[in-house]
């Protein structure tokens, strides 16, 4: 074990929405921090909330063993946001409690672990002058500054096992079946999803639709003796405030082409369950390195990787940017030459 002096102090706190692999981060960051560098270990429950609310317990090693397969996450989650007021004549005194309890426990750092609003209240935090660290999750895969969000590929999984599951049902009765996939602002799950498996049409929030195109294709496969069609419809699509994404595709495909359509809207099963090995292996590697950031100082930074190796990024690069799919990627190129639709195309 490493002689660093004084035992360092370490909080750690889950926000945001949850997702496969949180549990797997918390044991890479707490093991790491006790077993190799001697420190003390403090989980803040439900997000910032934890720390507003001096709200936490201690992580001893003993508590961090058999968390790999678990889901969500030990420590609860919230969206609390700590900067954010309703008025801006109001006053806010979560921040001063924040910086209080870090000041009282005599903390050393905090790790944040969330997405984008997470990231963005931890560079706040970090110019308030508190040792923050991030490490980026969500099963959106759109923290920017990173390559990869732990979360993403079990979500992926459960998104293609569901849309494998349709292929047999719209055969069989010769439907169009739409599945809506998560993804508010970035479509990285509809677009890995819905090529994994198999999807005729992916509609993605990035790309501009038009659902003319979007029944042409339909049209045109069933010409072609393609009996049935898969359209994955990102959540963050284009679409009428009172109806879901799915049911205004739905209805509108079925208006246009006559041709009977189902919708299979999947929720928050994408968020559940234990995480795939790929995800306990990046949230293994996130955890770890943030407790040797954390070692060496490395403060105000959010855990990257970048090309397969860890790395940091200031957390002030990462605050208030979304990493989202760029419409010329290569592999919606290769996709479109395959014959997938995005819905943008003239046909
Ligand atoms: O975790 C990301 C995400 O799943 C988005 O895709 C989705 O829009 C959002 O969270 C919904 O989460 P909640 O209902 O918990 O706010």
């Amino acid at each position: 074990m490493a002689d660093f002096g004084k035992p360092k102090k370490i909080g750690i706190l889950t926000a945001g929405g949850d997702c496969p692999g949180l549990n797997a981060a918390i044991r890479g960051v707490g093991k790491t921090a006790i077993v190799e560098y001697g420190m003390q270990v403090f989980g803040f429950n439900a997000g910032y909330s934890g720390l507003i609310n001096k709200d936490y317990i201690e992580l001893k090693e003993s508590q961090l063993s058999g968390l790999l397969t678990v889901g969500g996450t030990i420590l609860g989650t919230s969206r609390e946001k700590p900067y954010k007021i309703a008025d801006k004549h109001d006053s806010n005194d979560k921040p001063e409690k924040i910086i209080e309890t870090y000041k009282n426990m005599e903390l050393d750092c905090v790790v944040c672990i969330g997405g984008n609003g997470t990231m963005k209240t931890a560079n706040r935090l970090s110019q308030e002058g508190l040792n923050i660290i991030g490490i980026p999750k969500t099963i959106d895969n759109d923290v920017w500054g990173t390559d990869v969000t732990f979360g993403f590929d079990s979500a992926v999984q459960i998104a293609t096992d569901a849309i494998d599951r349709l292929h047999s049902t719209a055969n069989s009765h010769q439907r169009v079946m739409i599945i809506e996939i998560m993804g508010h602002h970035a479509g990285w799950l509809a677009l890995y999803s819905g090529l994994a498996g198999g999807g005729d049409i992916i509609l993605l929030p990035e790309l501009e639709y038009n659902i003319r195109s979007v029944c042409k294709k339909i049209e045109k496969r069933y010409e072609n003796k393609k009996p049935y069609s898969i359209v994955v419809v990102a959540e963050g699509i284009d679409h009428p405030k009172n109806q879901s994404p799915a049911t205004h595709i739905a209805k509108s495909i079925e208006t246009y082409t006559g041709i009977e359509t189902r919708e299979t809207v999947l929720g928050y099963i994408q968020r559940g369950g234990s995480p795939t090995p790929m995800d306990r292996i990046l949230a293994t590697r996130y955890g770890a390195y943030a407790a040797q950031c954390i070692a060496e100082g490395c403060f105000g930074s959010m855990v990257a990787i970048k090309a397969n190796e860890l790395t940091t990024v200031p957390l002030e690069e990462v605050g208030g940017k979304l990493r989202l799919v760029e419409p010329d990627l290569g592999l919606i190129q290769k996709a479109r030459k395959m014959g997938v639709s995005f819905g943008d195309e003239y046909l």
